[in-house]
């Protein structure tokens, strides 16, 4: 059990749990992009540790970069459309994997990939630790998913409440 500020997570998913899923994603990726060269997008804050995990275990050369889009506020998602920050290198002729922590509405990751095509990769892929699909607002091809949740806040391994929360190897949900 853990409490930030005025509220009070219970356990989810255990580490353990997170971490066999990450090994099968990891080995399905290594499977589906052999020979590919895969450039992996992580997108700050939340998906740094699904991101570093996933691409630890993945056994083809593979690159690894992150960007930075809206932050989440509280309990509700904004839903404001947002620049991607931090994307050095070119996207052009890549094989790309956005890495997300959680998709919620939707609306993020396709925020993400819309602005990510304008840059005429060779391919998108998505990878999302977790996956709400009561939220979901808008149609989203999801590749590789970790786990399919309920609509409930979650928060650890990378997702926060206000910032915190994020340093559990397990995940939590509000109470
Ligand atoms: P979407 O645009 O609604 O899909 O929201 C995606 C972003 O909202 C994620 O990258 C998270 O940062 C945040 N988010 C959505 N649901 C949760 C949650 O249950 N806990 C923590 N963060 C969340």
């Amino acid at each position: 059990m853990l409490t930030i500020k005025d509220k009070t997570f219970v356990p989810f998913i255990t580490a353990e749990t997170i971490q066999n899923r990450v090994l099968e994603l990891a080995a399905q990726i290594s499977l589906d992009y052999a020979g590919k060269q895969p450039l992996i997008v992580g997108v700050l804050n939340g998906a740094v540790l699904f991101a570093a995990d996933l691409f630890r275990n993945l056994t083809i050369p593979c690159e690894i970069t992150f960007i930075r889009v809206a932050s989440y506020q509280a309990t509700e998602s904004s839903g404001k459309l947002k620049q991607i920050l931090g994307l050095s290198e070119s996207v052009t002729d890549r094989h790309l994997i956005v890495v997300e922590d959680i998709v919620d509405t939707g609306l993020t990751i396709c925020e993400v990939c819309d602005q990510l095509r304008a840059g005429n990769p060779a391919s998108i892929a998505i990878a999302t630790l977790l996956f709400k699909p009561a939220a979901l607002k808008k149609e989203v091809a999801l590749d590789y998913v970790g786990f399919e949740i309920e609509n409930r806040f979650v928060l650890g391994y990378g997702l926060d409440y206000d910032g915190l929360g994020r340093n559990t190897k397990d995940i939590l949900v509000l109470q």
